[in-house]
């Protein structure tokens, strides 16, 4: 079965860039979000960075003005052709009532073909499966930020998932121009499991003072080739996302190897949540 049609539910930083590398790669996008007014300011960002890889050649101006052309807004869950949607992409914020509050919505107008698959973090997708109806057509489709030029895509099998599912959505990732790798459902899965136990000790190196920020980043980026030093990058993601990826590590994994450091429970509790914020580990212009 080939997916045409998406639905992306979320239009943060990550349903934006899953809905641009999903309408780049020729399907049609109907993007919705419980805020109807962050949607069009989500197409007016894809626009923006489609308008900049254009400019960088990285994608012909034909493909950027097609894919533009492919995205729906989608005002209402009401709005979307379900009989075409062949895969919802659930890229909302991490709250498991959340999410399955919206699945029950989804249920209702879904086929029974349509796959669901979530861009959750640190959820763990088997839970997340059991709370719908379709527990082998439920899969996590993990990107990565910035998603339309980070190539990975981390499909998560959970307990019930299907054979078919995980090959249709590696067919697809690979349409979307990713490179998807398997792994099965653990806390963190693979990438936040050996990703945030890095940024944390940063953390704790900055805590302890064993150099400030700038110097912990550049001792990384020089000494390990790292493209961002590890504060930089937990600002880029989010220092709250950062803290609480740890919290379900260090909570649903049982080993105090996970324990959040309390310098970033501190940073949070001040709103110093990174790049977004404008301060972080390190301090950004708006
Ligand atoms: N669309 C278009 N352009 C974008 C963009 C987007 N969404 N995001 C950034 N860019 C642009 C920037 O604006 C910048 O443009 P200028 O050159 O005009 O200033 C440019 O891309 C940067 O690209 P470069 O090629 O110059 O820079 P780079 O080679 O250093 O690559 C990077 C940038 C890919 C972000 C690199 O720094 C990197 O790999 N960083 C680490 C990212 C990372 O680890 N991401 C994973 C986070 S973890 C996660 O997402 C999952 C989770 O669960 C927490």
């Amino acid at each position: 079965m080939s997916i045409e049609t998406a639905l992306v539910i979320g239009s943060g930083t990550m349903g934006r860039g899953i809905a641009q590398v999903a309408a780049t790669a020729g399907l049609t996008t109907y993007v919705y979000d419980a805020n109807a007014d962050q949607v069009a300011s989500a197409l007016d960002g894809i626009g923006k960075s489609l308008s900049k890889l254009v400019e960088k050649g990285k994608v012909p101006a034909d493909v950027a003005d097609g894919a533009k052309s492919r995205l729906k807004k989608a005002a209402s869950l009401d709005d979307v052709d379900w009989s075409k949607v062949g895969i919802v992409i659930e890229a909302i914020y991490e709250n498991f009532d959340a999410k399955t509050t919206l699945y029950g919505e989804l249920q209702k107008r879904m086929t029974p073909q349509t796959i669901l698959a979530s861009n959750t973090s640190s959820i763990s997708i088997t839970k997340l499966a059991a709370a719908t109806d379709r527990p082998t057509k439920f899969i996590g489709m993990h990107f990565f930020n910035p998603v339309p030029l980070m190539s990975l895509v981390e499909v998560i099998r959970g307990i019930e998932t299907d054979d078919a599912t995980i090959e249709i959505v590696e067919s697809l990732a690979k349409k979307m121009g990713k490179n998807p790798l398997r792994c099965n459902d653990m806390p963190g899965f693979v990438s936040n499991r050996v990703l945030m136990p890095l940024i944390n000790e940063a953390a704790f190196a900055l805590m302890e003072n064993v150099a400030d920020a700038t110097t912990i980043d550049e001792i990384m980026k020089q000494g390990c080739n790292f493209p961002m030093g590890p504060l930089t990058l937990a600002d880029f993601i989010g220092v709250d996302v950062c803290l609480n990826i740890l919290e379900v590590l260090h909570r649903d994994l049982g080993d105090p190897k996970f324990r959040p450091c309390p310098l970033l429970r501190k940073m949070v509790d001040a709103g110093h949540n990174g790049r977004k914020s404008g301060r972080g580990f390190h301090v950004y212009s708006k």
